[in-house]
């Protein structure tokens, strides 16, 4: 099998910023119980007529030219998203048309906030197999589009944004271990009723806010501390590696007590956890890939460095991968 790895990394958060300060005029909440609960200060939103392809391929862009790579010379395209233009077609078919990737095979996956995580494992067995020469794929929402403003248990929480890699056989390094996991059985924690097969758009459920995301925070809070260092642990034993081996954890941004929390259970100082949750809030898919790019561009991922790559979702769902870099 080749070695893959990460050649290009791009990021696109759309201009307009949402402060705390913002939303304490539109529910009832405060800054400091936003920061002190969630550790976030800002998120970005979309303007009218943006959505998850126009944000993609900003991002796309940015990791095409990070890579050295031509979209036409692309093989494979996946995105991750859980707020897509449309039910169909695929975001990725809109960025292919988009970028001019005539030759690529494009498809969509479903995997919520560890999206990004699945898509890199996805076109990373595409690339070691032989299938495909290169990949590019991107983590993209508008979780604006299926937030309800009135309601503070949740709109504090999420932002939009669009974050991409380019994937290709490497000489050395790369990503050196992947591991995925589900459970069905808590779809009731993270989930938008409407706008499905089960319950489609009408003036009812309009009405009764079926088609905004509903959410357990505190059950969900649990089981991402358990599950993201669990999935770190597997990870990491897959790769033969220990945590004190690794350089720099790029987490799923959902909440900065989480990701303390697992730095705990974890054993890892809190200064090898990558953060940008204060800028942008939680962006699903966008979220890993956002602060991979960012991490990259600061300078803090350097040649060599061992990095893993720790995230988890709706679904439930989750993943860890363990890249040299
Ligand atoms: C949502 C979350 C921030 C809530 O934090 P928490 O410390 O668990 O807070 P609670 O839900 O216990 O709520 C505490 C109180 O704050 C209130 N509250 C909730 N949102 C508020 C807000 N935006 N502003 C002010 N008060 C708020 C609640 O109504 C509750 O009041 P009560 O005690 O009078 O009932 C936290 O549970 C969380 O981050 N969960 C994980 C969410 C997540 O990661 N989702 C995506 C998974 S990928």
């Amino acid at each position: 099998m080749k070695k893959v790895g990460i050649i290009g990394v791009g990021a696109y958060l759309p201009a307009k910023v949402l402060s705390n300060a913002d939303l304490e005029k539109m529910v009832d909440t405060s800054d400091e119980w936003i920061t002190t609960r969630t550790g976030i200060k800002e998120r970005r939103l979309v303007g009218p007529n943006e959505a998850a392809s126009d944000l993609a391929i900003k991002a796309a862009q940015q990791a095409l030219k990070d890579a050295r790579l031509e979209a036409k010379d692309l093989d494979l395209i996946i995105v991750a998203s859980v707020t897509p233009d449309m039910q169909f077609p695929s975001v990725a078919c809109i960025l292919q048309n988009g970028l001019g990737a005539k030759s690529a095979i494009c498809f969509d996956i479903s995997a919520a906030c560890a999206g990004f995580v699945y898509a890199v494992i996805i076109a990373r067995q595409f690339i070691a197999m032989g299938s495909c020469k290169n990949a590019l794929i991107v983590g993209s929402e508008v979780l604006s589009s299926v937030t309800d403003w009135q309601d503070r248990n949740t709109c504090v929480l999420f932002g939009d944004g669009a974050g991409a890699a380019v994937l290709a056989p490497v000489k050395s390094g790369g990503i050196i271990s992947g591991y995925l996991g589900s459970d069905g059985s808590k779809v009731g924690l993270l989930f938008i009723p409407g706008g499905g097969s089960r319950q489609p758009a009408t003036h009812q459920s309009i009405d009764s806010r079926q088609h905004y995301l509903k959410m357990e925070g505190n059950e969900l809070f649990k089981l991402a501390v358990k599950i993201m260092s669990q999935a770190a642990q597997v990870a990491l034993k897959q790769a033969g590696l220990e945590c004190s081996d690794v350089d720099l954890v790029i987490p799923h941004q959902a909440n900065i007590r989480i990701l303390m929390a697992v730095a705990k259970k974890l054993g890892l100082p809190k200064e090898k956890i990558y953060l940008n949750i204060e800028k942008y809030g939680n962006m699903s898919s966008a979220s890993t890939a956002v602060a991979l790019c960012e991490a990259v561009r600061e300078g803090r991922i350097k040649k060599g460095n061992v990095v893993l790559l720790d995230a988890f979702g709706a679904g439930l769902v989750w993943g860890a991968c363990v890249i040299k870099w």
